[in-house]
């Protein structure tokens, strides 16, 4: 198993329509999940950096949301047009994007 430099976990969650908190799903995670996996594949990340979908984060109202492992980074509203900035930035040269980060993470 290669040792991941990164472990992403971008939140899928799905609530039913007119729930109050929403979910990331409305929101476009799965979007923000295929243009990460897509970068992995496009830049040859396979060995760096591991994309798994989780269920909720908490911070629904926020989302789409991710977090970072073992760094403990945690985005919020995170669209598809971010991620180009996020694989460059924080998974290839270290530097979170700090404009998308949680606020108060
Ligand atoms: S639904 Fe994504 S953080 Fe809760």
């Amino acid at each position: 198993m290669p040792d991941w430099k990164h472990h992403v976990f971008v939140c899928t969650n799905k609530r039913p329509p007119g729930h109050p908190k929403g979910s990331c799903a409305d929101r476009g995670c799965n979007e923000v999940r295929l243009a990460i996996s897509e970068a992995i594949e496009s830049k040859e990340l396979y060995e760096q950096v591991k994309l798994n979908t989780s269920d909720c984060l908490g911070p629904c109202r926020q989302g789409p949301c991710m977090v970072v492992y073992p760094e403990n980074v945690w985005y919020a509203g995170v669209t598809a047009a971010d991620v180009a900035e996020i694989v460059q930035s924080h998974f290839i040269d270290g530097q979170p994007v700090a404009r998308l980060l949680l606020p108060g993470s």
